[in-house]
C-alpha cells in the first residue's frame, strides 16, 4: 500500500483521481477510523484498476465522515446529492406507476431489484473482520432459513459447493461471480470463499447474497416485465429481514453501503431487455437513458459485454431521490425504450 500521493495516468476518468487533489490528500492521509481503516485504505481499489468509474469504497460508517474530504464531492459528483441535502425512503408499492410496459414478453427477458444492506454497529466489508464476518453469516442465515410461505428457502455457502453449481448460478444471474478484482484490491475477498454465500427460494424470485460486496445483498427477480410485482416482493422482504437484522442507516445517507454509488435507497432497479434496433445506434440509446438517469450494462453483470441486443437497463441515482422513485426512472425509461425499438 503506498503512503505517497497516487499519480494517475492522463486517460484515468475515475471519480477518486478527479476528486483526490494534493490538498485533499494532505488533510486525509494521516486520519484512521475507528475500525482502523485508512485513507489508503479507501482508495486502494481505484489506484489498483485505474479504469475505475469511481475508485473508492468505505470500511465502515465513520469513513464517510472521517474522509468526507474525498467521499462528498464523490457522492455529489455520482448522486448530485450535496451535503445539505437529506434523504428520504419510500417503500409503498401503493405509490409506484408501473403496469407491465411488455405484456406480450416482446422485449423484457427479465426483472430484478436488489438492495444491498450492512449490519449495523459493525464494519463494512472492506474492514470487516474474519470473526464478524462468520458471525453475520450464521445470524444472517438463521433468520432467513426461519423465513415461511413464499420466502421460505435454503441457505448455500460458497465454501464446499461444487464448481459445476456456482457455474450454474453465475451463468442464470442468479451468483456473484469470484474473483473480481475492483473488490480484491477493496479488501472484500479477503478471507475468500469462507463466510459467503447465497439463500434462495425453490423458485429463484427471492434471493439474497451474504457477505459479498455488501453484507447483504436482497434481491426479488422473475421473467417478464412485471416490475410491479417484482417491486411488492422486494418490500415484502426486507420488511421481514429487518424484523431480525438491525440495518445500518444514517439520515444523511440512508441505508450505508461500501460503495459510495450504493449509498441511500442501495436499489438497483433493472430489467434485461432486447434493442436490437436502437442499440445499433448507441448515441440515440444512450440520450434516452441519459434523459432518465439510467445505466446501460452488460447481460453477465457489471464491466460485461451485450449478448445478441440484449441490455442490462437500470437506474443510476440511488441517493436523494427514494426507492419508489428509483424503480419509477427505470420504468419510465424502460417505456420510452421499447417505444423506440418499436417505431423501427
Ligand atoms: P448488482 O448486484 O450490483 O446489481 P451486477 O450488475 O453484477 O450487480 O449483477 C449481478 C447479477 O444479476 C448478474 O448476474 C446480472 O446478469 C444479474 N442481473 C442483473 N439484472 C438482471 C435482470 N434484470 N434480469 C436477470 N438478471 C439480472
Ligand atoms: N469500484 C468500481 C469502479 O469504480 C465499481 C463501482 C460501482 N460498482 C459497484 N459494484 N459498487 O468502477
Amino acid at each position: 500500500m503506498s503512503d505517497k500521493f497516487p499519480i494517475f495516468p492522463k486517460e484515468c476518468k475515475s471519480m477518486l483521481c478527479k476528486h483526490l487533489t494534493q490538498e485533499v490528500y494532505q488533510g486525509l492521509k494521516d486520519k484512521k477510523t475507528v475500525s482502523g481503516f485508512t485513507l489508503a485504505n479507501a482508495i486502494q481499489s481505484g489506484i489498483d484498476n485505474v479504469d475505475s468509474g469511481i475508485g473508492v469504497y468505505a470500511g465502515d460508517t465513520e469513513s464517510y465522515e472521517i474522509f468526507a474530504g474525498l467521499f462528498d464531492p464523490i457522492i455529489e459528483d455520482y448522486h448530485g446529492f450535496k451535503t445539505t441535502d437529506s434523504h428520504q425512503s419510500n417503500l409503498n408499492p401503493d405509490d409506484l406507476k408501473a403496469p407491465n410496459p411488455d405484456p406480450e414478453n416482446e422485449y423484457i427477458v427479465s426483472t430484478r431489484i436488489r438492495v444491498g444492506r450492512n449490519v449495523a454497529n459493525l464494519p463494512l466489508g472492506p474492514a470487516i473482520t474474519r470473526e464478524q464476518r462468520k458471525q453475520i453469516e450464521a445470524d444472517v442465515s438463521g433468520s432467513l432459513s426461519a423465513l415461511t410461505g413464499s420466502l421460505a428457502g435454503k441457505y448455500f455457502p460458497i465454501e464446499g459447493m461444487s464448481a459445476e453449481i456456482s457455474k450454474q448460478l453465475i451463468e442464470d444471474h442468479f451468483l456473484f461471480k469470484a474473483g473480481d478484482r475492483f473488490l480484491q484490491s477493496a479488501g472484500l475477498n479477503r478471507d475468500w470463499p469462507e463466510g459467503r454465500g447465497i439463500y434462495h427460494n425453490d423458485e429463484k424470485t427471492f434471493l439474497v447474497w451474504i457477505n459479498e460486496e455488501d453484507q447483504l445483498r436482497i434481491i426479488s427477480m422473475q421473467m417478464g416485465g412485471d416490475i410491479a410485482e417484482v417491486f411488492t416482493r422486494l418490500v415484502t422482504a426486507i420488511g421481514e429481514i429487518e424484523k431480525k437484522v438491525p440495518f445500518s442507516y444514517s439520515k444523511h445517507l440512508g441505508y450505508i453501503t461500501s460503495c459510495p454509488t450504493n449509498l441511500g435507497t442501495a436499489m438497483r432497479a433493472s430489467v434485461h431487455i432486447a434493442l436490437p434496433k436502437l442499440s445499433a445506434d448507441m448515441q440515440a440509446f444512450q440520450a434516452i437513458t441519459d434523459k432518465h438517469h439510467l445505466q446501460i450494462r452488460g447481460i453477465h453483470g457489471e464491466h460485461s459485454e451485450s449478448e445478441g441486443g440484449v441490455y442490462d437497463i437500470s437506474n443510476m441515482r440511488r441517493l436523494g431521490v427514494t426507492e419508489v422513485q428509483c424503480v419509477q426512472d427505470m420504468y419510465d425509461g424502460v417505456v420510452e425504450l421499447i417505444a423506440c425499438e418499436k417505431s423501427l
